[in-house]
């Protein structure tokens, strides 16, 4: 008892240290540097992390089951590896986390590593009284395995340390270990046909180049941002005859700069280089930061915005989702880009998912993609189109928007709207890291920046409404994974999600009249992913499941949040991410997830892994495996820890300036204007009053095609065009 007390306090106190390091202010610290001791304990993490195994492991490592062999010795070579002799390594690691990581993460980092060479408060975290660094390695294996499976601080440490080290060993370029566990790299039809004869397909910007002494340009309206929602809205605009500027802090590449490549195309590509994650580490993030934002980089899965979804917002007073209006901008909008079923080719791990529905007499059915009638069998369209066949913001409005005279600024980040006597006049914004200045002057403002920074930028312009920032909804998402060792089916081949199953979110709500289930899709797993969805282990499991990368049929649970969490911005205005996922949602996410787990099952999946680092896999033996006792006891044990500190994952945020009838409850009105500010308003998933349950691009491209004929009817009717 004394000692459980003992040791509450204690972390206790950690806790507190931690919260003080979180709000501590930050100096300009880039470029991000080690000592000697920082270096030492994140090798330490890396050697446990991708450890050296000792000659029984590497029996065990030899028996890993694969339909292709794999060359016993590369498989020793491999599992004699160990990631803390790699010097080149570590500076990888810091090089591309000074690159992506803003300075406050940064600065914590490099407090949290000192915190390890500190000999009694490493002793609080790891139990040993010797430096991290010091221990064996089986030592440090049985600390962070502790970790992982304890609640707040050290699991919160574990999920760090485990995703950017893992991360970046698997995305790098020089990972040796491509082949090994039989990854090509970049899509080996980089340079085939399919590209050269498909090369003109994207369209060629212009964009205005910001002199070193700085810019001031006038328009009549200025979007912030180009992706789902910014793309749309400055097509129709530009299209009635406004005189447009898009301005995008992402760059624009063009296939032949796509590369295919993890680690740089996500660099290039993503939001925080792929690294964003909430307070905490409760969510990881996932979100496109380039010219076409969050449309360039997606899954090109396009639902339309299901009809109770539609009522409950009609019902909150917003009548305009239950129109024949709404109909035509859902139409238009899929229209335009090329929405339909038609061309889709299920690939092998869809084809073992809707054999695992059928099985189970489970709903599926083919998930419509914007690709214009290609098949479009490409996983690494995560890291752009270099075929030109997914039908993005940047493939279709912005072109369309360039094509009705829109102009383009890129790599520019907007820190405020400029607001006088309660009216946008136009917005300030900074291009380059030197940081030239640009000005724009416009009569109107369209904020299109995505859930998490539109609430930061309007709080940097000083607007006062305390729903900004409410209500993020994030589709708290899980990856399942069961493994097939005796077909080959490369989830990064073919494509991404041609399936799902409602079995969740619809079938089983249709008779409850919630629909705040799951959705049941797929993901392809490349080795960054790979390594980082599924929780590590243990040095020899996580070698083993790399080994059997290409036999992983990945499940991605994809549910429906009813709660939600918050943005706000930190002293540089930055925005920070408040979300833990809510009793409710995790149950019902847990639900969606032991479907998964079924569906798994049902095709004849060898073992099933899911994001709890408290439980083994699942490995059937029985004849009828769905009737093995020890699926139910795994589902049980599924459903007793839940899914609250689990692996979780968002590529789909929404909600943070929500529209409303009512200015106490929301940010926009009906027609998309900001309730404080005139001329002022919002154009993307950020408006959405409440989560979809369906993946959201098409719901975000149809608000924003309405907010657009909105303008336009309302300045014709006011004489303003
Ligand atoms: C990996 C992944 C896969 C996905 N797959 C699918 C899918 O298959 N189907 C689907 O429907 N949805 C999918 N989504 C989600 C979908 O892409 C997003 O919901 C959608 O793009 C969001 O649209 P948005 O307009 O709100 O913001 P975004 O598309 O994210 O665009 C916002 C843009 O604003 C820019 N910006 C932000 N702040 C500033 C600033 N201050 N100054 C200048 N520019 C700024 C950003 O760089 C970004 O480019 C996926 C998302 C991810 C990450
Ligand atoms: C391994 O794959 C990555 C792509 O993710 C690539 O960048 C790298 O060059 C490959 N490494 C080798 C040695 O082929
Ligand atoms: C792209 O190239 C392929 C291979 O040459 C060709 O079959 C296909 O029609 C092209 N795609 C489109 C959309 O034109
Ligand atoms: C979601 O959770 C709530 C509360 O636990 C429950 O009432 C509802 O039926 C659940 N939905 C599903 C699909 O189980």
């Amino acid at each position: 008892m004394l000692v459980y007390i003992i040791f509450l306090s204690l972390i206790f106190l950690i806790s507190i240290y931690f919260l003080k390091l979180l709000n501590s202010p930050v100096k300009k610290i880039k470029p991000w540097r080690l000592n000697n001791y920082q270096i030492k304990v994140l090798k330490a993490f890396s050697g446990t992390l991708l450890a050296e195994l000792n000659d029984v492991e590497i029996e065990s490592l030899l028996k890993t089951k694969t339909k292709i062999p794999i060359d016993p010795e590369k498989i020793r070579e491999f599992g004699k590896f160990d990631l803390s002799k790699q010097d080149e390594f570590i500076e990888l690691l810091i090089n591309n986390l000074n690159m992506v990581l803003p300075e406050k993460s940064l600065s914590q980092l490099s407090k949290i590593l000192t915190l390890f060479t500190i000999r009694p408060i490493s002793f609080l975290l790891t139990g040993h009284m010797s430096p991290f660094y010091e221990l064996s390695r089986k030592d440090r294996e049985i600390v962070m395995q502790k970790w992982s499976k304890s609640y707040s601080i050290f699991r919160s440490l574990f999920k760090t340390f485990s995703r950017i080290i893992l991360y970046t060993f698997w995305a790098s370029e020089n990972c040796i270990f491509n082949s090994t566990i039989g990854y090509p790299g970049p899509d080996p039809r980089i340079n085939s046909r399919l590209y050269t004869d498909n090369l003109s397909k994207f369209p060629i910007y212009d964009f205005i180049q910001v002199p070193p002494e700085g810019l001031e340009l006038q328009f009549d309206v200025v979007v912030v941002g180009s992706g789902a929602g910014g793309g749309v809205i400055a097509a129709q605009l530009a299209k009635a005859g406004y005189k447009v500027l898009v301005i995008e802090k992402g760059k624009y590449y063009h296939q032949s700069e796509l590369t295919l490549t993890q680690l740089d195309s996500i660099v290039k590509l993503y939001e925080q280089g792929g690294m964003l994650a909430s307070e905490g580490n409760t969510m990881r993030l996932l979100a496109g930061s380039t010219f076409g934002g969050g449309t360039t980089i997606n899954g090109a899965v396009s639902f339309k915005l299901p009809n109770v979804v539609r009522e409950e917002w009609a019902s909150e007073g917003l009548d305009y989702f239950t129109t024949k209006e709404f109909d035509n901008s859902m139409d238009a909008v899929t229209e335009r880009m090329g929405v339909s079923t038609k061309a889709i080719v299920h690939d092998e791990k869809n084809k073992i998912f809707i054999e695992g529905c059928k099985r189970l007499n489970y709903h599926y059915a083919d998930a419509p993609q914007n690709t214009a009638g290609a098949e479009h069998q490409c996983g690494w369209c995560l890291f752009g189109c270099r075929y030109g066949e997914k039908q993005g913001s940047l493939m279709t409005w912005l072109k369309d928007a360039r094509d009705s005279g829109a102009k383009f600024v890129q790599d520019c980040y907007v820190k405020k709207v400029l607001i006088k006597n309660k009216k946008a006049v136009g917005v300030e914004a900074i291009v380059g890291s030197d940081e030239r200045k640009l000005i724009v002057y416009s009569k109107k403002v369209i904020v299109s920046c995505g859930s998490i920074h539109s609430p930061a930028l309007l709080k940097r312009s000083g607007l006062k409404n305390k729903n900004v920032g409410k209500n993020l909804f994030l589709h708290p998402g899980m990856c399942i994974s069961g493994t097939f060792p005796d077909k080959e089916i490369k989830s990064y081949y073919g494509t991404i999600v041609s399936s799902y199953s409602d079995i969740y979110y619809d079938v089983f709500e249709k008779t409850r009249g919630q629909h705040y289930g799951a959705k049941i899709q797929l993901a392809p797993l490349h080795p960054s992913y790979g390594a980082t969805t599924i929780p590590w282990r243990s040095g020899l499991n996580h070698k083993q499941r790399m080994l059997q990368l290409n036999y992983h049929v990945p499940l991605l649970i994809i549910g429906r949040d009813k709660y939600s969490g918050s943005i706000d911005v930190d002293g540089d205005g930055k925005p920070r991410i408040h979300y833990t996922i809510s009793n409710y949602d995790s149950r019902n996410i847990t639900e969606g997830l032991i479907s998964g787990v079924n569906i798994l099952v049902a095709a004849g999946a060898k073992s099933i892994a899911v994001g709890f680092s408290e439980l083994d896999e699942f490995v059937p033996t029985e004849d009828d495996p769905l009737q093995d006792p020890k699926l139910k006891s795994f589902i049980e044990n599924i459903r007793k820890i839940g899914t609250k500190n689990c692996y979780i994952g968002s590529g789909h945020q929404m909600g943070t300036c929500r529209m409303g009838k009512d200015s106490s409850t929301s940010v926009v009105n009906p027609r998309g204007k900001t309730w404080e500010i005139d001329n002022l308003y919002v154009a993307d998933a950020s408006v959405l009053p409440s989560s979809l349950g369906v993946n959201p691009m098409i719901t975000i491209c149809s608000v924003a095609y309405s907010i657009a004929n909105f303008i336009i009817q309302d300045d014709q009717r006011t004489g303003n065009i």
